[in-house]
């Protein structure tokens, strides 16, 4: 088997996709676009919108509780709950420790990061490091993302692209060679304001004046973000590979982060993995930012497209800048 032994492996996961679907035939009488358009620039055809009542929390616990069931996890075994998010349901407490409570995990540390799409990668990371140091037995890593509450839904250049959604990791320690052969992780803060929500935060605290001009929403530079992303995710997936001592040949299974065909298909072509072996769904659901890469491992691992043994290339790129990618032995 190639690449260093792994320290850490998922042991299962889950997904919450809320039921309501908004097709672009829908977006079509809310804004200036065309199914066509939003078909072509990005690959979306329908995303899930969660009902406005629903938090993250709730949508992570869902997740959670599938991923929890199938790895046989009580939730007084959890020692680490680590929550990405880009849409926290509240700025304080974290969203993670309304999400312990949830689940009852009464013995875990709970916290949230931000690394915006990258964080489910970021998450994993943060437990490989908590787990291998013996700091605990068992993490629950969860991306859960309610896109539709921070888009601006009359600017058609970001609307069409977001959706919502959740996903959840039992990870623990490895034991049996499967998991988290390589990891990297990357940011650039000099890049923030290409993709962001401006007001909200103590530095631009909320004002009637700041809603009106819908400050508290995502602004995004699209070409840019296009650009950075490509290039970003290309470096990500080499970087991964290098430390796995693996090539694109090796892998079986490449689960890019899912906001645009184009950049997936970008990303495949340059690490040398051909399109039958990556596996896309943001025709479905559009970017659900962190939450895309665990919900489609959860629906490739459903599909019977994961097999014990296979190497598993994890890439995304999002607000920051930040980017990361993995290969797991699954
Ligand atoms: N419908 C119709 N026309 C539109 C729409 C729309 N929804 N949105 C923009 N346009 C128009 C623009 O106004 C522009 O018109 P103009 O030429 O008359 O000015 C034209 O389409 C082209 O606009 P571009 O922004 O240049 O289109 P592009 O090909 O770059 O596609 C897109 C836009 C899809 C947003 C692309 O830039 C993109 O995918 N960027 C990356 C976005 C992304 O992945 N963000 C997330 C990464 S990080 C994260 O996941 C949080």
């Amino acid at each position: 088997m190639k690449g260093p032994k792994p320290l850490v492996e998922i042991v299962a996961t889950g997904r919450y996709l809320p039921e309501r679907v908004v097709t672009n035939a829908e977006l079509e009488r809310m804004v200036d676009t065309s199914d066509e358009w939003i078909r072509e620039r990005t690959g979306i055809r329908e995303r899930r919108i969660a009902p406005p009542e629903m938090g993250c929390a709730e949508m992570g616990a869902e997740a959670a509780r599938i991923a929890m069931c199938r790895a046989q996890v009580q939730p007084g075994e959890i020692d680490l709950i680590v929550v990405a998010t880009a849409t926290p349901d509240r700025l304080l407490p974290a969203t993670a420790c309304d999400l312990q409570a949830l689940l009852g995990a009464t013995n875990a540390a709970a916290f949230d990061i931000s690394a915006a799409c990258s964080g489910f990668i970021y998450a994993l990371a943060v437990a490989e490091g908590y787990l291998a140091a013996g700091r605990g037995e068992i993490a629950l890593i969860v991306s859960t993302e309610k896109m539709s509450g921070i888009t601006d839904w009359t600017d058609r250049s970001t609307c069409v692209l977001f959706g919502d959604g959740a996903g959840a990791a039992v990870v623990r320690r490895s034991t049996n060679g499967r998991g988290v052969i390589s990891q990297f992780i990357r940011s650039d803060g000099s890049l923030a304001e290409l993709l962001w929500r401006p007001a909200g935060g103590v530095k631009m605290p909320l004002d009637q004046a700041l809603l009106e001009e819908r400050m508290h929403l995502v602004k995004m530079a699209g070409r840019e973000v296009f650009k950075a992303a490509v290039r970003s995710m290309a470096e990500a997936a080499d970087q991964a590979l290098l430390r796995a001592g693996m090539t694109g040949a090796d892998i079986d299974l490449f689960v890019p982060h899912q906001a645009n065909i184009r950049i997936i298909e970008a990303t495949a072509r340059y690490a040398g993995i051909p399109m039958e072996k990556v596996f896309v769904n943001v025709d479905r659901y559009g970017n659900m930012s962190s939450a895309t890469v665990p919900i489609a491992l959860d629906e490739a691992q459903e599909q019977g497209r994961l097999k014990p043994g296979d190497n598993v290339l994890l890439v995304a790129f999002g607000a920051g800048f930040t980017w990361g990618s993995a290969v797991l032995r699954w």
